[in-house]
């Protein structure tokens, strides 16, 4: 399994590039507005900065809602580096952009997925990843992560090439859950990520450690 950081913050994206676990990046316009990053020409200078860290896949959202706008857009976001993957909202505009962007090559990242259906049309349009949002699913009494079982089984099942990218992780225990619901992919904030480095009896255990070798050689 893959994992992504989802974040336009710098800091965060360096702190876990140089870990050398991170395989690529995740922004959405909420995200780059948390940075304060405004203006075109600010959110393009910020996805070139991001691309210069990572080698792996990063994801820029479009704006527009409309076919020719998201197209315009997405052309412009994907001249910015390689890894860019444009990404893309669930609506029938977008379906029709996914298509079309893939046609040209481009890869596309579709968002705001809650369903099968709407992964399973994502997947049928060429969509490089599909992005379920695990955490918001949660928030409303679903089950988030039957949602990646059920997608996975449906992309295996009818052979499809599109990548799992479950999102809206907000701790350690969903990459867990995600890794064994069959997600390919996990983009998560820094702090979900650092949350499976911990255990109370890993660091009960190297304090013991420590504390034996201090003693022996005093
Ligand atoms: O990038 C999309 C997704 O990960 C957003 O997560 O926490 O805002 O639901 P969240």
């Amino acid at each position: 399994m893959m994992f992504f950081i989802d974040t336009a913050n710098l800091d965060q994206i360096k702190e876990a590039n140089d870990l050398g676990i991170l395989d690529g990046v995740t922004t959405n316009p909420s995200l780059m507005a948390k940075e304060g990053i405004s203006g075109k020409n600010n959110q393009l200078k910020r996805y070139k900065e991001i691309c210069d860290i990572v080698d792996g896949d990063v994801s820029a959202e479009v704006i527009s809602t409309d076919f020719e706008g998201m197209i315009k857009e997405g052309i412009e976001l994907s001249e910015i580096a390689p890894n860019i993957v444009v990404k893309i909202p669930m609506i029938k505009d977008g379906i029709k952009a996914i298509s079309h962007l893939t046609a040209k090559g481009i890869s596309t990242n579709c968002t705001l997925i809650f369903s099968a259906g709407q992964a399973l049309i994502a997947a049928k349009a060429g969509a490089t990843y599909v992005s379920p949002f695990i955490g918001r699913i949660d928030d409303t009494n679903w089950d988030g992560m039957s949602l990646i079982e059920e997608i996975a089984e449906i992309f295996a099942m009818q052979d499809f090439d599109t990548d799992i990218l479950a999102a809206s992780i907000r701790n350690a225990k969903h990459i867990v859950d995600a890794a064994k619901a069959g997600a390919d992919i996990v983009t998560c904030p820094l702090n979900s990520i650092l949350g499976l480095l911990k255990h109370p009896l890993t660091d009960i255990g190297l304090e013991k450690f420590l504390a034996d070798h201090a003693k022996a050689n005093a």
